[in-house]
């Protein structure tokens, strides 16, 4: 019996590659967590730590057979993201216990100004997303650093925020989280704002919404609470385990697939803002933005009352004279 025809090795373009830079906690979750979603066929962790890299591939590797087919694979060579189409920056320090992100800038831009160039030379085409923190000075100096169209180089930004939020909002009204529109914007930080204003549940204004006995559920009292539980969140677990992993790396999958899928996905990420109707220029924050395969595109102008502007701009300067500090 003649010998089974082994068909030749595939030459087409290969699928979409995700390379995420450090395989810390969040790097780590964020491969697991885009090859379970199947938001990508390829994920490639690149991380100084050879031992630690490898160990995290081969663990989540062992895992494909139960998940769409992907491949994954771990080195402590940078050449590993060659021509990655979608280049994650996930490493970096990360905060201690109470400690704000702010705090973390000027250690993680310089690692990101030792990293980022030799990145762009190996994924000239690749779209860039910044994730360490703190994600909003990271991507304005990534920016400024590679010369790339903004549109290119963008960070997570609030999008996690948002999540939690709506999860928040979710479990006053006994809703779906689902059905709960509603964003935070500007900085991924202590100066970050929810946007009450323009807020929505399944259609309806958040602030018109009615609890049980027919008054309204969201009172300013309500209001305050999710948003200190909301902007407190990471240090709350950051004390309890040590760092946040699991809602950062759904969210972060979240904005791979709307660039890797095409999605025109309107996500707060955080990309370069210059509008004077905001009043705001020259600084990188959270506003609802369309993400697709070409990375952040037009910015949105959602509806928020004169209180919420004002504590936008006032995110907008934090950031930006935290980015001045260092130089930017
Ligand atoms: C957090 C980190 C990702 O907010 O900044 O969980």
């Amino acid at each position: 019996m003649s010998a089974p025809t082994v068909p030749p090795p595939y030459t087409g373009r290969p699928v979409s590659t995700v390379a995420i830079v450090g395989a810390g906690s969040v790097g780590a979750t964020l491969a697991y967590a885009a090859l379970v979603r199947g938001a990508a066929r390829r994920v490639v962790l690149y991380d100084i730590n050879k031992a630690k890299v490898t160990a995290e591939a081969a663990d989540i590797g062992h895992g494909i057979e139960f998940i769409s087919q992907a491949t994954i694979e771990g080195s402590d060579d940078i050449e590993i993201c060659r021509d990655a189409d979608l280049v994650v920056f996930t490493a970096g320090a990360k905060q201690d216990p109470g400690q704000p992100r702010m705090e973390l800038a000027a250690k993680t831009v310089g690692l990101v100004k030792k990293v980022l160039p030799t990145l762009v030379d190996i994924a000239p085409n690749a779209i860039h997303m910044m994730v360490t923190n703190p994600v909003d000075v990271v991507t304005y100096a990534a920016q400024k650093i590679t010369g790339l169209p903004s549109s290119q180089v963008f960070g997570s930004g609030t999008v996690l925020d948002s999540s939690r939020l709506r999860f928040e909002i979710s479990k006053e009204c006994g809703v779906a989280v689902q059905n709960v529109h509603a964003y935070v914007l500007g900085e991924h930080g202590d100066s970050e704002v929810p946007v009450w204003s323009s807020a929505s549940i399944g259609g309806v204004p958040l602030l018109d919404w009615r609890g049980p006995g027919g008054s309204p559920l969201f009172t300013e009292e309500v209001r305050s609470r999710i948003g200190h539980d909301v902007v407190h969140a990471a240090y709350k677990i950051i004390e309890g385990k040590g760092a946040t992993n699991y809602a950062v790396g759904l969210a972060v999958t979240r904005i791979i697939e709307a660039v890797l899928r095409n999605e025109h996905r309107v996500l707060p990420v955080s990309t370069r803002v210059d509008d004077e109707f905001l009043g705001i220029s020259d600084v990188c924050l959270s506003m609802p933005t369309i993400v697709d395969a070409r990375g952040a595109r037009e910015r949105l102008g959602v509806p928020m009352s004169q209180h919420e502007l004002t504590l936008l701009r006032e995110s907008a300067t934090h950031i930006r004279d935290a980015a001045r500090s260092l130089g930017f």
